[in-house]
Formats: C-alpha cells, structure tokens, sequence
C-alpha cells in the first residue's frame, strides 16, 4: 500500500476546468493563459537559435546573457541593482523556482504562513520539505494583508513568509507601507520571505508595482521569484528566474542543480534577444492588459454579475450572489461551464476554509477581443 505524501492532494481545478472546457466546447477562461500569439520577433527567435544550434545544456545559473538581461530589467523598473552571477537564477517557471527556494530553506517541524487565498504550488512545496503552513486569511474586503492576523500567527518556528503582489486570484496589490510594516514586524526575527511577483509588469490605473527587490530591508532575507511565460505571453515555455541575496541563491542554486539542473537553452537565448531589442514590451503592458481589463468589465456591465475592476493580474473576481446564491462555487463553476459554454475557477480552491458567504468565481481576461466579446454575449443572459 502506499503512504501518500501528499494525501490532500488531486488533480487541480486548473486540470479539471481546462478539461471540463475541452469536452463541452465552453469558452475558457480558467486557467490563466493567453489565447494570442507571443511577440513574432520572440518566436522567430526561437527558431534562429534552434537552427544556430543552440540545442546543448545551458548553464545551471541560465544563460548569462539572459541574467543579465534580468538585472537591466530590475534597474529599469525598480532602480535596483542585483548582480547577474551571485544573485540571478534562470529556473523551469515560478513553480519550480517558489519549490526550490522551499526546499533551500525550509526545514521538518518549521512553520510557513501563507495567505488565504492563495496560489495552489505554496502548500504541496511546504509540506514536501517537511513544513507546516499556517494560514492566514486577507481582509474580505479588498484582500489587504491583516498585520492583526499575522502576528497573531507569529511563533518561534515561524520560517518563512509567503507573499504574492500582484496577487492571484484576487488581483490585489501590497502597498510600500504594508511592506514598511512587514519588515518592523520580522526585523528581530530568522525569517525569510518568498515573494512571488510572477504578475509584477500588470498593474494597472497608473499604479505602480512595489516589489521586494526595491525594498532594501526584506530583499536581505528574501528570493523574489517571476516568470517570463507571463511577462511574454508564453506560459507554456516554462521558464522563470529567482533572484535572492548571494547567500540564499548558493542555497538555492544546491537545490535547483538536482531538480532542475538547467532550462531550455533556445528558449532562453530567445527572450534574452527579445528582450534586449524590446525594453519597452515590459512598460506596454500594463496598458495592454488594462485595455482588455476594462473591454471586459464594460461588457459585463449589463449582466447580473458584481464585481469590481481588478488592480493588477489578468484575472477578474466576480460575484454571483444575485445569480445563484444557491450554489457554491465549485458547484457554479461547474453549472457555467456546462450550462452557459463559460468555464471559470471557483475561488475556494484557494482556500484552507473558504468564507461560507463568498460567492466568486474567477475570470481570466488574458484573451483576444472576439473572446471576450463572445464570453461576455454569454454571461449577459445567465
Ligand atoms: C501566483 C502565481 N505564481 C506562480 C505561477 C507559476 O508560474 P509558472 O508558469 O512560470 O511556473 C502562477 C501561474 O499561474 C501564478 O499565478
């Protein structure tokens, strides 16, 4: 018989809503991922290096013309400066990043806190290192960290602190202030921070994304982790970077070199073209995915779903309390799909106890016009 060690583990809502989406035809707006083509000058790049034969084992860092271009991205956007060799790590995507840096650090009996809700990778990567997670629950209203909370959760065996901004599945975004606050908190404390900013370049009202690697304090003791497949429209590229003090990239890198080793060499010398010769993609998106944001929301004015416009991500909460408060989520979802030909993600599978009152699903508006027009036709006469 086998011991499972994961035995609240199954197959993911993302899995079984993609599928649901495939067997009846619905639209699917899901799991996140765009529907349109990344940049042709990415993707003619791919094929360049493919033929240029650039088909060997990288380096296990990444490509150092890829780190580097890491780095001139971090200067531009946040000012700061973190070195290319000691500090930048190329990894398979954020879920292999968030799980290695778990791994480097995290020992049996330490305890993690995360947020409720929160990104589904956090947990499994915890517990696999022998963790414990304590969760603890955002503010209902606005999804804002609740300091309250967090130090009633505080203990000698706390590790580490997971954040998200922008965040997934709510869209909500921490403020410098909320960040100023964190380190007061942990400043006399042994806990490291990981802080998933896979959705730092969509943020959107003329916000601005505060990111841990601009905050000197919480960078000493933290790995900042993002992923190119959403900042290039190539989720299925898999391919995202750490970038962690010195000290904590070493014990990053030990762990990283036996999972991962390295990532795809053509893909990585591509994106560090691409992103050499287009500085500027990182500064259009944020209008980009606000336009498609805001086609989205205008359409769905009329229906009889709630909702209000999201800071940041590519994903839209609403509320169907006046459509079906008789059902929950997972159970709407599932009546969406196969009912109305729109699939979604009920927001309690981000949950350890999800609010018994919410009423959300969540959108992903990652999608071309004619997609959201034809999603929108269909949630206007649920
Ligand atoms: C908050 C968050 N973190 C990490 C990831 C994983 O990113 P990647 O596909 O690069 O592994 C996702 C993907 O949906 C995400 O939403």
């Amino acid at each position: 018989m086998i011991i499972s060690k994961l035995p609240t583990v199954g197959t993911t809502i993302f899995t079984t809503m993609s599928q649901l989406a495939a067997e009846t035809g619905a639209l699917n707006l899901s799991q996140g991922f765009p529907d349109f083509n990344a940049p042709q000058g990415l993707l003619d790049a791919v094929g360049r290096h493919v033929g240029a034969g650039h088909n060997q084992y990288s380096p296990m860092t990444g490509l150092p013309a890829l780190r580097q271009q890491v780095v001139a991205k971090i200067a531009r956007s946040y000012g700061a400066t973190v070195d290319p060799d000691t500090e930048v790590t190329i990894t398979p995507g954020a879920t292999a990043a968030i799980f290695c840096a778990i791994q480097a650090v995290i020992r049996n009996g330490d305890e993690v806190i995360v947020f409720d809700p929160c990104y589904d990778s956090y947990v499994p990567s915890v517990e696999l290192a022998g963790g414990r997670c304590v969760r603890v629950q955002l503010n209902l209203q606005g999804f804002a960290l609740d300091f309250e909370r967090i130090k009633a959760a505080l203990s000698p065996r706390t590790r580490m602190i997971i954040l998200n901004t922008p965040h997934n599945p709510t869209g909500a975004l921490i403020s410098r202030a909320e960040l100023d606050q964190l380190a007061e908190l942990i400043r006399d404390r042994d806990i490291y921070l990981l802080s998933d900013e896979v959705y730092e370049h969509l943020v959107f009202d003329g916000a601005a994304h505060v990111s841990v690697l601009a905050h000197k304090e919480l960078y000493a003791r933290a790995f900042v982790i993002s992923s190119f497949g959403k900042t290039y429209h190539v989720t299925g590229w898999k391919t995202g970077y750490v970038v962690a003090p010195p000290d904590l990239t070493a014990e990053l890198r030990k762990v990283h070199q036996y999972v991962n080793f390295c990532c795809v060499t053509p893909l990585q010398f591509a994106l560090a073209d691409f992103m050499a010769d287009h500085p500027e993609h990182v500064d259009e998106l944020p209008g980009f995915y606000q336009a498609k944001r805001d086609l989205f929301c205008d359409l769905l004015a009329p229906s009889r779903f709630t909702f209000t416009r999201v800071a940041g991500t590519y994903f839209q909460l609403v509320d169907y309390s006046r459509i079906r408060p008789d059902l929950d989520d997972v159970a709407m979802s599932l009546w969406m799909t196969r009912e109305h030909g729109v699939a979604s993600i009920p927001i309690s599978v981000f949950y350890q106890n999800p609010p018994k009152e919410q009423r959300l699903v969540r959108l992903c508006f990652a999608k071309r016009e004619e997609t959201l027009r034809h999603a929108a036709e269909k949630l206007c006469v649920i």
